[in-house]
């Protein structure tokens, strides 16, 4: 059984500057709850308890966020402020949370690797809290990936259909479909030009990853941008055919530019917040 996931969270988030710029991106707000939080939620409905979180430097308010503020405990107490706290305090009661930090910018796949030591050897899940992703209809994206994986028990990672002109954003991948919506890997390519991109099928923000992923990372070189990509590493699985690519039910937002976090706060505050 899964357990464990792991957010990279080192990132500077240049495109929401000024922003973040004292502020890390995860703690943006969508509406009343920052980034990070949806993505918490969403791998405790999982049933992911152990959250590990890789840092950088500036990233001290998640942890805060994550932890008991007892000045504002005894300020609200008795008062109706308290129930504004009543979801986080949920996180805090039944996740835990072990921080690392990533000590250089060298791309995704380092910042996973600097998550090892709070991973050791088991599969565990990867959420990009900049991807917010929903389902109105049923199961979280995360619940649908460990409930595959606990058939499958590889690496799995989520997908969707891009248009054409934004393949260079993305990881994307071929393979064969083995049953609706879910294809073993044979390729993929990190951020292709529309004319190299083997397919359309972008990788998202949420992966589950088998441990081996270590070793895999340790013998990637620098790829895309001169940073070690997971997307590299993972060819690596997928050529043992130990990837799988899942269309997710449900919607994803890109909350690491303007258009998406613009969406997902109308999105939302429609179907999510409730005035208290
Ligand atoms: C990363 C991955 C990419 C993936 C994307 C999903 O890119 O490298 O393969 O498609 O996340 O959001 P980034 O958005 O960090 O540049």
């Amino acid at each position: 059984m899964i357990k464990k996931c792991l957010f990279p969270a080192a990132g500077y988030g240049t495109r929401f500057l000024p922003a973040t710029k004292a502020m890390p991106k995860e703690m943006l707000a969508v509406v009343n709850k920052p980034l990070i939080q949806y993505g918490v939620e969403e791998a405790l409905a999982a049933g992911l308890t152990e959250i590990s979180i890789v840092t950088g430097r500036g990233k001290r308010a998640l942890e805060d966020h994550f932890d008991i503020s007892y000045e504002l405990e005894h300020q609200i107490k008795g008062t109706d402020k308290e129930k504004y706290l009543v979801g986080i305090r949920k996180l805090i009661d039944e996740c835990s949370f072990s921080y690392t930090r990533q000590t250089e910018m060298k791309g995704l796949g380092h910042a996973i690797l600097s998550g090892r030591p709070l991973i050791g050897n088991e599969a565990f899940a990867v959420v990009l809290a900049d991807d917010l992703c929903v389902n109105t209809e049923g199961d979280g994206v995360l619940q649908q990936m460990v409930e595959l994986h606990n058939y499958y028990k590889c690496s799995i990672v989520a997908i969707q259909e891009v248009p054409k002109d934004q393949t260079h954003k993305y990881g994307i991948i071929a393979g064969e479909e083995i049953e609706p919506g879910l294809f073993r890997v044979s390729n993929m390519v990190e951020k292709p030009k529309p004319e190299d991109a083997p397919t359309y099928m972008a990788i998202i923000g949420r992966y589950i990853l088998t441990p081996d992923i270590f070793e895999k990372i340790e013998q990637t070189g620098p790829g895309k941008g001169g940073e070690i990509q997971i997307t590299d590493a993972l060819m690596k699985q997928a050529t043992e055919g130990n990837v799988l690519a899942y269309k997710f039910k449900g919607q994803r937002f890109d909350c690491g530019g303007a258009a998406g976090y613009v969406e997902a706060t109308n999105f939302c505050f429609e179907h999510f917040y409730k005035e208290l």
